[in-house]
Formats: C-alpha cells, sequence, structure tokens
C-alpha cells in the first residue's frame, strides 16, 4: 500500500468506456492522432475513487440527532427511544421511489463532484419487505440514469425494526422475514451484489449474523459486514470466516480480530469520518491493520446519522491524520482497495490499459496535495466509463 505508482508529464487515451494507453503526450498523439485532447495540465489525475461504503438512499436529514449528541446523548440510546436507524427508516417508508429517487440523484452527483465514480450503496432504511424493494429499485433506477457505477449492497439487517421489538412479533420473526420473504426475491431479481449486516451489541447477534450472511452466500451474494464499530464483538473474526469481501468500521477491532483479517482475503474498510462526526475520540488502528499485512479501504460511510458528509478527500485527510496513513496508503485505500472490497479490482481503480476509464482530475501539483487541504473541493472532474460524470461547479446548487 506504500507504493501510489505516481507519474508525472502523462498522458490518457481513452477509447469508448476503457483506458486504451498510458504513456507519453507524443507517443499517443501518434497513436490517437484524431482524439480530443482535454488538457489536464496543472492537475493531478486520480483513478476514480471507489466509494465502497455509503448508505446514500434516505430521505431527511437527522441534523437533531448531532446536537443532541453533543449535549451528551449516546448513539445507541438515541437508538433505543426509537431515534437514530428507526427515525429514517419512519421516513422512508412514508416516500415514494419517485421521492426517494429525487431525494437521492443530486446527493450522488455531488459525491461525484469530489472525485467519486463507483459507489455502493446500501438499502437499509426500509426493514420491511416492501421497503427494502422499493429502496433497491431506486438504487437500480439511479445506476441506470447516472454514469457513476452503483453497487447496490442489501442490508435488510440494519436495525431489529421496531414493529419486531415489541411482543408480538419477535426478533426472530424478523430474522424469518428477512431469510423466507426478502432475500429470495433480492437474488430472484438480482437487485444486490452484497448482503450486510449491523453486528453489534443491541442490534444483530454473532448468531443472527452469521445465520443471515450464511443464507446470504447460498443464494449467491457476497458478504460484507458492519463490524466491530462501537465495542468488540468478534465480528471481524466472523467475516474473516465467511470470506466475506470487507469487513467495515473496526474502530474496536480486538486483536484477535485485526490478526483473522490479515490472514484472510477479506478489506478492512475503515470509516473514519464516522467516529469524527459521531465525536467519538477513538479510531480504528489502520496502521495495525496494515502492518500485519491487511488490506485497508477507506469510505465515506455516507449517512443521515454517523455520517452526513459528501467529502471523500476529507475522509482521506482524516486517513492521514487520525489514521497515520501516508499520502500513499491513502489514495490506495479510496481506489484499488475499494475496487476489492466491491469486487472489481480487474475492473475499476487503476490507471492502467484496459481498465474502465473513471477518472477524477484535481487542480493540484503533488498527489499528497489531495488529503492536505482539508475539506476543500479541488475535484475539477469525475469521468466514468468514459463518460464525464460532473463538471467543477455543476453541482454548487443543492437542495438535498
Ligand atoms: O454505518 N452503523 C450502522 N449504520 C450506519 C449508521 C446509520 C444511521 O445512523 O442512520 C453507519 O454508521
Ligand atoms: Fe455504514
Amino acid at each position: 500500500m506504500g507504493d501510489a505508482g505516481v507519474r508525472t508529464g502523462t498522458a490518457i487515451a481513452i477509447e469508448g468506456e476503457r483506458i486504451a494507453a498510458v504513456g507519453s503526450q507524443a507517443d499517443l498523439e501518434r497513436e490517437f492522432p484524431d482524439a480530443t485532447r482535454i488538457d489536464c495540465a496543472n492537475t493531478v489525475i486520480t483513478p476514480g475513487l471507489v466509494d465502497s461504503h455509503t448508505h446514500a438512499l434516505f430521505g431527511r436529514a437527522r441534523y437533531e440527532e448531532h446536537e443532541q449528541r453533543a449535549a451528551g446523548a449516546d448513539y445507541m440510546a438515541i437508538a433505543r427511544r426509537g431515534g437514530g436507524i428507526h427515525s429514517s427508516v419512519a421516513d422512508l417508508r412514508a416516500r415514494s421511489e419517485d421521492d426517494l429517487y429525487a431525494l437521492a440523484l443530486p446527493r450522488l452527483r455531488r459525491l461525484a463532484s469530489y472525485g467519486s465514480t463507483t459507489i455502493e450503496v446500501k438499502s437499509g432504511y426500509g426493514l420491511s419487505v416492501d421497503d427494502e424493494l422499493k429502496s433497491l429499485r431506486v438504487v437500480r433506477r439511479l445506476g441506470e440514469a447516472l454514469p457513476m457505477r452503483l453497487i447496490p449492497t442489501w442490508l435488510g439487517a440494519h436495525e431489529i425494526p421496531l414493529d419486531h421489538r415489541g411482543t408480538d412479533r419477535s426478533r426472530s420473526d424478523y430474522v424469518a422475514l428477512l431469510l423466507d420473504e426478502l432475500l429470495p426475491v433480492v437474488a430472484r431479481e438480482n437487485l444486490a451484489r452484497f448482503a450486510d449486516v449491523f453486528c453489534e451489541p443491541g442490534v444483530f447477534t454473532i448468531a443472527e449474523t452469521r445465520s443471515i450472511l450464511t443464507a446470504s452466500r447460498s443464494a449467491g451474494l457476497g458478504l460484507k459486514l458492519h463490524a466491530d464499530e462501537l465495542e468488540p464483538h468478534g465480528g471481524a473474526e466472523l467475516a474473516a470466516e465467511l470470506g466475506a469481501i470487507s469487513a467495515d468500521h473496526l474502530a474496536s477491532i480486538s486483536a484477535a480480530g485485526i490478526e483473522a483479517i490479515a490472514t484472510s482475503g477479506t478489506v478492512a474498510t475503515l470509516l473514519p469520518g464516522t467516529m469524527l462526526f459521531l465525536g467519538k475520540h477513538r479510531q480504528a488502528p489502520a496502521r495495525r491493520l496494515i502492518d500485519a499485512g491487511a488490506a485497508v479501504a477507506l469510505a465515506t460511510d455516507f449517512n443521515p446519522g454517523t455520517s452526513p458528509t459528501f467529502n471523500f478527500p476529507l475522509i482521506l485527510t482524516l486517513g492521514v491524520s487520525q489514521l497515520g496513513m501516508s499520502a500513499a496508503e491513502v489514495l490506495i485505500a479510496a481506489t484499488v482497495n475499494g475496487a476489492a472490497a466491491l469486487g472489481l479490482a480487474a475492473e475499476t481503480g487503476q490507471i492502467a490499459t484496459g481498465f474502465s476509464a473513471d477518472l477524477a482530475i484535481f487542480h493540484a501539483d503533488d498527489v499528497r496535495e489531495i488529503p492536505y487541504w482539508y475539506g476543500d473541493r479541488r475535484c475539477r472532474s469525475t469521468w466514468a466509463r468514459g463518460k464525464p460524470c460532473h463538471a467543477y461547479g455543476a453541482a454548487d446548487n443543492l437542495s438535498a
């Protein structure tokens, strides 16, 4: 992860959706004399950033909880009172597909305006058969309309919904609903590439997580896991054991969990913006994970509760300043390793011949400026599959 392969004075040729060649400008002009030229002088071009963990499909913002936490309320305590994820669930259930589509579209464009060209989007604010399917169908429509590559993940196990926390219907009924009623439709209609579970004390237990993920794997889905976010819970070990493509959060991962991830093929996806926004004074042990041999990815965790940011480069800043990573490591974490966390390592995340023409162009002279100018938006434009997603300025007017 320490070598980002930076090259200077290089030109990139794009043909259709693919990178056709990378080389000197003179060579490429000879080889592609009729090509349209885009002047990228005084910029740094990176692979389009791969945001491998978002909850970008939601309704209203939850700014009231931000203040409640500042006044001492705990994230989990807010959820136990019916706020948190539950409040996003009540909101999403009341909205139509068209309404959700109209809310998500400018938010996804806004993510692209900071450099992201591949964006994973989870369901998980529906928590009923109809509302989870509604969410995933909206993600599919968004993916058809936008140039960015959207990767849908089914997170029906984001919470035990309030209507299964009372006496009438139990949490085991909810797990049964996920497995017997929802998973078969998600798989049959090919609505998600991955299944994910929020495995955390107070949410899903290790045993419940194991049964949901095992069934999801049998149904043909890849596996992801919200693991060891707030308390050590054995989630990282479970992710490694089940061969999950990624274990995400990991701010409370144990020594055994680090060992399990480092000796597995599971990517450790770290989300430092979440800990920052929750006001926690702890971050995932990125250095220990990298030094143990784990592949670390970074992502925004864009969601209305714990990480309402569009700014992936800001997450890279946190990677350097809070997690002790180098500029090369945070770039690899946001490109090559993000792609690996989505099973796309042979498709995107690198500027190399044959890869998808996914690029982000930044106003900078040195790649280290991307995490350095923190909070700034230096991305000039993004290209996904050879098509422009966003030119700087176009996403300035956001009514979200
Ligand atoms: O990744 N940890 C669980 N899920 C989200 C938060 C969801 C919410 O609060 O709305 C996360 O932090
Ligand atoms: Fe998350």
